[in-house]
């Protein structure tokens, strides 16, 4: 294979130099020249060259079909499995359970396979092993951070997947500078996307990323990886949420969950119903929202706080897995529309559960669960609200009602309030209509007379 080389990259106009200066001499910016490297499988695609077009439908697509896992949450969420030559970054806070899931994965793997720890020792891998139950003969371990090595033990286990734990801490020493390097980084990347593809054999690496995102690492190999998925939650709480950022074969939309438990992690087919169980019915600010991640219909709870501001100072609005401006717009379509004036008053508002809610179809949860807040008026602890909400204050449809209606209904809720044009209900559950916000607030009883 070609070689890798440190180079030194300008950040400005991307010109690229042998040695450092102080000045590029391409574009002339000054203190801009960064360390780089450069070699195959840094372009992010591994095509030949010289290729002849041919009509679509006779291009072959039978080595691409993914090889199932095992493990359907993680199925779901690669969309179908994992593709032969494939290369997929799993990017997580230290201590989550990236390597706890790559275990079990290649336990669970129909073929023989790799894991290469440069992290843990060896013996500290089988004890994990042994605990997760994936003491599978035919795992195959390295504990190794030399990439020249981890190459070569490719080429004996000769293994149809490997996981490389962690891309921050393996090396290749020709590249002299440190592990975890964004040059060491971007070249054991590299070589292992070059096996990968020569081999057609799926490589997966794990990539720490702490809590505000900012390790340069991984960030830098979004684009030269087939599939980036990100696993989340919080360290004190057992769920796990797993999704995909990026997929060149599969949706971005699909939500994985797990639950961290003595014997590793397990999938929750059941996701509703633990999102709901913290849950205390009765009390102010809180809506349940009947939302879907990819395919699957999940009911979450919104909450909002509200606050007087004592201080002069513009009022704080905080948003947790609801996008600000989104909030922000509500807020204004609150006061324009339904006159409810939150000019001085701090807003909090979360999804529960660590769920991102990126569809308009959550606004009208969000403000009824406002506006709860604000007046001390509990919503019913029986009802389930969707809808996007227009500058106009008009209720809009939002797409799949009738199964969020039914996830609603397998719930135990028996009221909804949904937009007026949305298509028939579901059996056992009552719904009221809503063409306006005001409308809405009447309907949940958390405004009006
Ligand atoms: P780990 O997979 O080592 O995280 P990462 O590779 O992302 O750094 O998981 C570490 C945490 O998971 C650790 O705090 C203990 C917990 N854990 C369990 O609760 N149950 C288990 O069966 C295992 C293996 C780990
Ligand atoms: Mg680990």
């Amino acid at each position: 294979m070609a070689k890798l080389r440190v180079v030194h990259r300008c950040s400005e106009c991307g010109a690229t130099h042998a040695k450092w200066t102080g000045q590029c001499n391409v574009c002339q910016s000054w203190n801009t020249l960064v360390e780089d490297v450069e070699g195959p499988g840094l372009s992010g695609v591994a095509l030949p060259i010289g290729a002849a077009a041919v009509p679509i439908s006779d291009v072959s697509i039978a080595t691409t079909s993914p090889t199932p896992t095992g493990m359907g949450e993680l199925d779901r969420v690669l969309g179908d499995g994992v593709v032969p030559g494939s290369v997929t970054l799993l990017g997580g806070e230290p201590g989550i359970g990236k390597s706890t899931l790559l275990l079990q994965l290649l336990a669970s793997w129909p073929g023989r396979t790799l894991y290469v720890s440069a992290e843990e020792s060896a013996q500290q891998v089988r004890l994990r092993a042994e605990r997760l139950g994936a003491l599978s003969p035919e795992l195959w371990l390295l504990a190794e951070t030399a990439m020249p090595h981890i190459v070569s033990a490719i080429e004996e286990v000769r293994p149809s997947l490997v996981v490389v734990d962690s891309i921050q801490t393996v090396a290749e020493p020709e590249l002299g500078s440190a592990p975890g390097s964004v040059v060491q980084v971007r070249g054991c990347a590299a070589r292992l996307v070059h096996e990968a593809k020569t081999r057609g054999l799926p490589v997966v690496m794990v990539g720490h990323v702490t809590k505000d995102g900012s390790l340069a690492g991984p960030r830098t190999l979004e684009h030269i990886v087939d599939v980036v998925l990100s696993f989340e939650g919080d360290r004190h709480h057992s769920l796990r949420l797993l999704r995909a950022v990026k997929n060149r074969y599969g949706p971005t939309t699909e939500l994985g969950l797990f639950e961290m438990v003595g014997e590793g992690l397990v999938g929750v087919p059941d996701a509703s119903r633990l999102f709901l169980t913290d849950r205390r019915a009765g009390v102010a600010g809180s809506a349940v929202l009947p939302t879907l991640q990819g395919h699957r219909p999940l009911l979450v709870e919104v909450q909002a706080l509200t606050a007087a501001t004592t201080t002069g100072a513009p009022p704080r609005r905080s948003a947790q897995g609801i996008d600000q401006g989104r909030l922000a717009l509500l807020l204004a379509v609150l006061d324009r529309r339904a006159h409810v004036t939150t000019s001085t008053t701090e807003v909090y508002a979360s999804a529960v559960g660590g769920v991102r809610l990126a569809e308009p179809g959550a606004d009208l949860a969000l403000c009824l669960a406002i506006v709860s807040a604000i007046t001390g008026r509990p919503l019913p602890a029986d009802l389930v609200v969707f809808g996007e909400v227009g500058l106009a204050g008009e209720i809009r449809q939002v797409p799949h009602a009738q199964r969020r209606l039914s996830e609603a209904a397998r719930l135990g809720f028996t009221r909804a309030i949904v937009p007026a044009n949305s298509p028939n209900g579901v059996e056992l559950i009552t719904l009221a209509r809503v063409s306006t916000v005001s409308e809405a607030l009447s309907a949940a009883g958390v405004a009006g007379p």
